[in-house]
């Protein structure tokens, strides 16, 4: 039997009425059997300076601490002008210092996203995906998640509504669980 999966799952929007906070909110709850999800909010952290690293803020080292304990991640992002949000990228370049003290490394992850046009964050997830090599985190590359027209798929109290987003977001945490247990079998 494989080990029970323990996630961090990261929304890269400080909104309140976020889609993306939602739909990462979903996936806890969509979660299979023997998959957790826990939700870090990257609220609070501030801009990164590399005169700090060394003495980073606690939340900080808090989300070090839950990255490192983690068994894999799930990043859900906007996009904001073909790209990842910058408080995204501000948690996650903090995360990665000082240099040799990475959280990320060797974390099996999972991206998602979804916004307000078409294309539901495609760029975003590519952008994203080009940092993970640097800091050797191994995406899935299958299924893909792009939420569209995300306005219409959740309610006004933020719940996903839309059952084929739902089945997606099931298949997308079931595919990660599987790749984290291929990735440990291999590091053992
Ligand atoms: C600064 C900014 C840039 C944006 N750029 C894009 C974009 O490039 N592509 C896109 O599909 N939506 C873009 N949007 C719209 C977002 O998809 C929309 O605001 C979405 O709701 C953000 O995610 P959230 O609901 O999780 O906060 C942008 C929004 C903002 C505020």
């Amino acid at each position: 039997m494989n080990k029970p999966i323990n996630i961090l799952g990261i929304a890269g929007s400080l909104r309140r009425q976020s889609y993306n906070r939602s739909a990462l909110r979903a996936a806890k709850q969509l979660a299979p059997e023997g998959v957790t999800v826990n939700i870090f909010e990257i609220d609070g952290i501030p801009g990164f300076n590399e005169d700090d690293e060394k003495n980073p803020p606690v939340k900080v080292v808090d989300l070090k601490k839950q990255i490192r304990a983690a068994d894999a991640l799930l990043i859900v992002t906007p996009e904001y002008n073909y790209s990842v949000p910058g408080v995204l990228k501000n948690a996650i370049d903090w995360a990665s210092r000082p240099y040799g003290d990475s959280a990320w490394s060797g974390k099996p992850a999972a991206i998602m996203g979804a916004s307000i046009g078409t294309i539901g964050t495609a760029r975003a997830q590519y952008h994203l995906r080009q940092i993970f090599v640097f800091l050797n985190i191994f995406p899935i590359n299958q299924p893909e998640l792009m939420i569209g027209n995300a306005a219409e798929r959740f309610d006004a109290q933020g719940n996903l509504t839309d059952e084929k987003t739902k089945e997606y977001i099931r298949e997308l945490l079931q595919s990660l669980a599987e790749w984290t247990n291929r990735i440990s079998v291999q590091t053992k």
